[in-house]
């Protein structure tokens, strides 16, 4: 079998954010809502998104510059320190993608979009009604990368899940089977979450797994 074989110090920008977004693959988005220091709200998806540390319970997301600025959702997650992320779920894939759309600073897109909100319990950035999961969360640190194209990678801390109550499993786990998550693919394209399987690690035994390992992932 040929290879096709890409060296970073010869391809364009452009081509490294192909091959990534068609590599890492699917991706989790989070959804995330902010606020600026005028109280206006924003909402954006973000998909190199990850887990940084189970406990505490740290995410990361990258965040590009847009046109040598800084998005909306950095500059007001370091400015007033709350978020909150909403899981992608096949109900608001749509609305999802409207909220990546271009809005000005001063422009809430909840209204823009059609989207209702509930006030968060412990930040200021508001929820998404209706939305199965959101995690309150706090900035924690902020790391820069790259001179001609600058990324922020914020790390914020969770500090309240809010879990729709028939999406509990044993009042422990989250049902992947009724949460029906989104991911993202490469170019416009998604996937849904409707054909899960299981395989059981063989290296994990309940009744020894160390204190810091979540047994079922
Ligand atoms: C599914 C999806 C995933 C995205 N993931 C990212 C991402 O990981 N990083 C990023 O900088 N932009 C990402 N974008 C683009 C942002 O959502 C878009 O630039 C948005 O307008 C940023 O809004 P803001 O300036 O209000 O923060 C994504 C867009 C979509 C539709």
């Amino acid at each position: 079998m040929d290879y096709r074989v890409f060296n970073t110090d010869e391809i364009d920008h452009q081509q490294c954010y192909r091959l990534l977004i068609g590599s890492i693959v699917p991706r989790p988005i989070a959804w995330v809502s902010s606020i600026d220091e005028a109280g206006v709200p924003n909402l954006a998806p973000f998909s190199f998104f990850s887990i940084v540390s189970h406990y505490p319970p740290l995410v990361s997301m990258a965040v590009s510059e847009k046109t040598h600025a800084p998005k909306h959702t950095s500059a007001n997650i370091q400015a007033t320190k709350g978020f909150v992320v909403h899981t992608v779920t096949d109900d608001f894939a749509e609305k999802m993608n409207a909220s990546s759309a271009n809005y000005e600073a001063d422009q809430d897109e909840f209204a823009e979009i059609g989207l209702e909100t509930v006030p968060s319990d412990l930040v200021d950035a508001p929820r998404i009604k209706g939305c199965p999961v959101a995690m309150e969360c706090t900035f924690e640190q902020v790391l820069k990368f790259g001179d001609e194209w600058v990324t922020d990678l914020v790390i914020g801390r969770v500090l309240r899940w809010h879990v729709r109550e028939d999406l509990m499993l044993e009042d422990k786990y989250i049902n992947p089977h009724t949460l029906q998550p989104v991911g993202r693919l490469g170019g416009p394209r998604y996937c849904r979450t409707h054909d899960i399987y299981e395989m059981q690690a063989p290296y994990i035994q309940p009744d020894v797994a160390h204190p810091n390992t979540p047994v079922t992932g």
